[in-house]
């Protein structure tokens, strides 16, 4: 049985009708950049999320990139991060004229760790990108502590995230996105919340940041053809937005089958590996499924044995951006990030869709066990 890693059209019998009637409206008003539609998502997001503000944009690359932006961050400025992560995170960093430093990871839920995070502050750091890895949230309570202690930024990059909570020590549950300056969200169709093309959209607190958002999104301009500064070419298309509409009615159910997808695979697969963890005062959105290995050799094993059963599976991320060609000129060398170079080694994810069948994953998980034995 070829099982892949993420099927986009699963769930999408349920939804046609109402999806191509919100399209076909949007067609019949041709109002198609920043039609009415898009300012009706931004609401419901923000209201779901519990964000004051949600501002629609391109993807989740520019929904970083205008948060980089609007947090004031400005050429020489540093901004610590994880190295173990897509390139989006930190390619809008170098692009805005900052300089990415990297952090190492936690071993467990392959976050920035804080303690690392710490030792990386300077008197040029601004801000702090943290991203929830594969859906689990980031250490925020300590991130947040030391970004006041040191007036850094917080941006939240939420690609992986949309719907994942987080409960502060003490404090009631948020979702993720809603705790820092900013929390930048990717509809990438693969995405908890995908679009039918590309989509992202920043969530904030501050109105001045929402402001500053809604005027970068369209070339710098509040007002039409006056232009305080330079902006970017950067909205969410209204077709989007209409069809995004409709889908987030349901994602909170579809988070939950995810949720029963990964139990399913925990128990199937604790003995055998290392399980993905859920830490307490977490709710995973599991964007992704990933496992661990106890070496490089038992990992590759694991993952040939898939493949040759038709089984996609993926490592996210193989190679660190600190050792990426890319990043080259900012001089990391091996053994810099240990917990981080050892994980890529380790890990990979399986398939994982809300609506994969308990066959489907008897099959992923039946086949993670003969590797192991095999091996
Ligand atoms: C962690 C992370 N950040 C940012 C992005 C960029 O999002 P987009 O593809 O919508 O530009 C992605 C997309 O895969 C991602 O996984």
């Amino acid at each position: 049985m070829k099982i892949p890693m993420v099927d986009v059209l699963a769930g999408y019998s349920g939804i046609k009708d109402e999806v191509e009637t919100a399209v076909r409206t949007v067609m019949n008003k041709g109002n198609f950049i920043l039609g009415e539609e898009v300012a009706g998502f931004e609401s419901e997001f923000a209201a779901l999320n519990g964000s004051k503000y949600a501002v629609g944009v391109a993807n989740g690359t520019d929904a970083l990139r205008l948060s980089i932006v609007a947090c004031g961050i400005r050429p020489g400025d540093e901004i610590i991060t994880t190295p173990f992560t897509f390139i989006a995170t930190t390619e809008t960093i170098s692009q805005s004229g900052a300089v990415p430093v990297f952090a190492d990871i936690e071993p467990d839920t392959y976050n920035l760790d804080p303690r690392s995070v710490e030792k990386k502050i300077t008197s040029r750091t601004r801000a702090v990108i943290p991203v929830h890895l594969y859906g689990h949230p980031a250490d925020m309570d300590a991130l947040a502590a030391l970004a006041k202690k040191r007036a850094l930024r917080v941006i939240e990059d939420c690609a992986q995230s949309f719907t994942a909570q987080y409960q502060a020590a003490g404090k009631e549950w948020k979702f993720t996105g809603a705790i820092g300056d900013c929390g930048a969200f990717s509809f990438f169709p693969a995405k908890n919340l995908g679009a039918f093309g590309d989509g992202g959209l920043v969530a904030t607190d501050d109105p001045k940041i929402a402001e500053e958002l809604k005027a970068l999104r369209n070339h710098g301009s509040k007002v039409r053809y006056l232009h305080e500064t330079e902006g970017f070419n950067s909205r969410l298309d209204t077709i989007q937005a209409a069809i995004l509409s409709v889908k987030l009615k349901h994602v909170l159910k579809w988070t939950e089958m995810r949720n029963a997808v990964a139990a399913k695979y925990r128990a199937a697969l604790k003995d055998v590996c290392a399980p993905a963890v859920v830490r307490s005062g977490c709710r995973h959105s599991f964007n992704y499924y990933t496992v661990r290995f106890k070496s490089k050799a038992a990992r590759d094993a694991a993952q040939k044995h898939l493949s040759d059963n038709g089984i996609a599976n993926q490592i996210y991320y193989p190679v660190a951006l600190h050792q990426q060609p890319a990043y080259g000129r900012l001089g990391y060398k091996k053994g810099d990030l240990p917990v981080c170079e050892q994980a890529q080694d380790e890990v990979f994810s399986l398939p994982m869709y809300p609506e994969l069948s308990d066959e489907q994953i008897r099959t992923v998980t039946d086949a993670v066990k003969e590797a192991v034995l095999i091996k």
